[in-house]
């Protein structure tokens, strides 16, 4: 942090969050809170919401949230400094001058730099490609029919055949070498010093979700290996958290994400009207891309080659993508390999067609699982049938379980008693190392966790609501009842305010968290769902069980990592009295 504390919360508490954010989205009074279309992702009515009151807001649609600053910072892809700039200009507020000694600003600066190089580059990269040397290149992008729209859009170039050009051109732009050796465009050696990673290739720059260049891809002209050479990881391009084709596809309506394999087939599908179209970086697919996936969709198509290795990344991708709460279907697209070469020969209508008809993803499985077995021998079918078993325990609700083996009984001609009892035996025999119960278990750990994690959400936000009801848990709730970070965090900080100042300042408590991710995380603890027009009976019913299970989880957790006697009875004397414990919100009483 480079401004004081006392600036930052200065500037902030200066530019109140309605007006900051009337100029950007159109709000509409409703009851305590403003409403409107989320600027974050493509909505018909309006999930969008802004509280005065808080100084946050919140998307009920995609889950974003955060306070005036992560607005500024999201909207128009600022750096935090750069926000506080503009609000304080905005507020008439002087800024002090900046230190330019601490270690977090050097960090910034580095990452900055890593940043504008990428960016140079990028253009570099582009001019080349339109310029007499490039003719070569720009005839093999026409080659593979992209037109000129679709070359701008993904601002591709071409590197030279030049060993060292990006680096002079970068040198005289007054780089230095310490920062350039670590971009991942440059690298040295011995013998030829300084020289370009990127040789004679077609450039095309990986952008992150904010439009920024974090790296590229270079692809041969033709046959040569190997096919692509990728940017390594940098202090910017973190391959597992970035997804190819986000900064355009997070602004396409409906949602839905389209997940393919390649560079190309985003570029085919966008270039064909589906800006949905997203593709991991020449990596395998990670949780993280499956969370930031989770944020401007609640459906994915998995578009993969139709190979072999496309198959099994396919499988790998399913559980991730359900994990992070995403409705997973998979596209055929045989006989042709990948959507690039699909839409070439087919069209785009066709390709739509492919899409509507997507299988759901338990289907799938079952049905590539399916082709190892020979259901003319009665054994290897028995055999199947259990492994299907198997897999059915995945569904953890029995609804939904139910109708699955409901479906697949019928899909295979046995009946449903038959195939529920295969699954009813695996569910209460197979060994707990067994993949599918290893799921289950996840599953349900994680329900659980979710559980206490809601109540806790619940609690904080119902705090910040209405402050009083800080009285009401002194001595029984802490912020050590908060485990988890952020909870625990954003509970110490909360608590500490109240007691310092006798009033909270929920909007405050985001700019102590660095990272972006962080601070959404954190903002969204204080937009739990209260329900509104309870009766004082049911708000006080539904108080006192939010209260004991935080507090009855925690001491749980206590009681199995206690070590020493005198605290196991401290933590059993705590739990009897929890079991007695009634907290009355009548006033004055407790
Ligand atoms: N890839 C890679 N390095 C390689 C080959 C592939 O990093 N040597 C990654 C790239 O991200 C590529 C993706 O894997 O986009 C899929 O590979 P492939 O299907 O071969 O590439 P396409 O993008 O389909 O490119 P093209 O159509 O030009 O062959
Ligand atoms: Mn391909």
């Amino acid at each position: 942090m480079f401004y004081p504390e006392e600036v930052i919360e200065e500037v902030r508490q200066r530019n109140d969050i309605v007006n900051v954010i009337s100029t950007y989205v159109k709000l509409k009074k409703t009851g305590a809170n403003y409403m409107g279309l989320c600027p974050f992702h493509s909505e018909k009515s309006p999930s969008f919401s802004v509280s005065g009151n808080k100084q946050m807001y919140h998307c009920f649609g995609c889950g974003v949230s955060g306070n005036v600053y992560t607005f500024v910072m999201e909207y128009e892809n600022f750096t935090f400094p750069e926000a506080v700039k503009y609000l304080a200009e905005k507020a008439g507020i002087t800024l002090p001058e900046t230190e330019y000694s601490s270690e977090a600003k050097e960090q910034a600066d580095f990452r900055n730099q890593l940043l504008e190089i990428n960016k140079e580059a990028a253009k570099y990269f582009y001019v080349q490609l339109m310029s007499p040397q490039g003719k070569g290149a720009l005839e093999y992008l026409q080659g593979r029919e992209l037109t000129k729209e679709t070359i701008v859009k993904f601002g591709l170039g071409y590197s030279n055949k030049y060993s060292n050009d990006l680096y002079q051109y970068l040198r005289n732009k007054g780089y230095k070498d310490s920062v350039l050796m670590q971009s991942g465009l440059i690298s040295q050696d011995e013998k030829q010093g300084a020289y370009d990673k990127f040789w004679n290739r077609v450039m095309y720059p990986i952008m992150d979700a904010n439009s920024k260049v974090i790296g590229f891809g270079g692809r041969v002209m033709g046959d040569g290996k190997p096919k692509y050479l990728n940017s390594p990881e940098t202090k910017v391009f973190d391959k597992s958290r970035n997804l190819y084709g986000l900064h355009l596809a997070r602004t396409a309506r409906g949602r839905t994400m389209i997940l393919c394999e390649g560079y190309m087939d985003v570029i085919a599908m966008h270039q064909a009207g589906f800006s949905n179209a997203v593709a991991s970086l020449g990596t395998a697919f990670t949780g993280l891309q499956a969370n930031l996936l989770k944020r401007y969709a609640d459906e994915a198509l998995l578009l993969y080659d139709s190979d072999e290795a496309g198959i099994k990344a396919v499988l790998r991708a399913i559980p991730i993508l359900k994990d992070a709460g995403l409705i997973t279907k998979v596209v055929k697209l045989a006989p042709y390999k990948d959507p690039d070469e699909f839409i070439k020969a087919m069209g785009k209508d066709e390709f739509q067609k492919r899409l509507d008809e997507a299988m759901n993803s338990f289907y799938f499985e079952i049905e590539v699982l399916e082709k190892d077995y020979d259901f003319n021998d009665p054994e290897q079918k028995t055999r199947f049938f259990n492994e299907m078993a198997k897999k059915l325990l995945v569904f953890t609700e029995d609804i939904e379980r139910n109708n699955y083996i409901e479906a697949m009984a019928r899909k295979y001609s046995i009946t449903y008693e038959n195939l529920r009892k295969l699954v009813h035996k695996y569910g209460i025999t197979m060994p707990v190392t067994q993949a599918s119960s290893i799921i289950e278990r996840r599953q349900k750990t994680k329900k659980k966790e979710d559980g206490i994690q809601e109540s806790q959400k619940l609690l904080l936000t119902w705090l910040i609501e209405e402050v009083s009801l800080f009285d009401k848990i002194q001595g029984i709730l802490s912020p050590e009842d908060f485990r988890e970070e952020p909870y625990h965090k954003v509970a110490q900080m909360l608590f500490t305010q109240y007691k310092e100042e006798g009033e909270v300042k929920p909007a405050k408590i985001i700019n102590s968290f660095s990272d972006k991710e962080e601070q959404n995380e954190a903002a969204s603890l204080f937009h739990s769902n209260l329900k509104e027009n309870m009766s004082p009976k049911e708000k006080e019913k539904a108080w006192n069980e939010t209260v004991i299970r935080i507090k009855k989880e925690s001491l749980d957790y206590q009681n199995r990592h206690a070590t020493d006697i005198l605290e196991l009875q401290r933590i059993i004397k705590e739990q009897a009295m929890l079991q007695k414990l009634h907290i009355s919100l009548q006033d004055g009483a407790r």
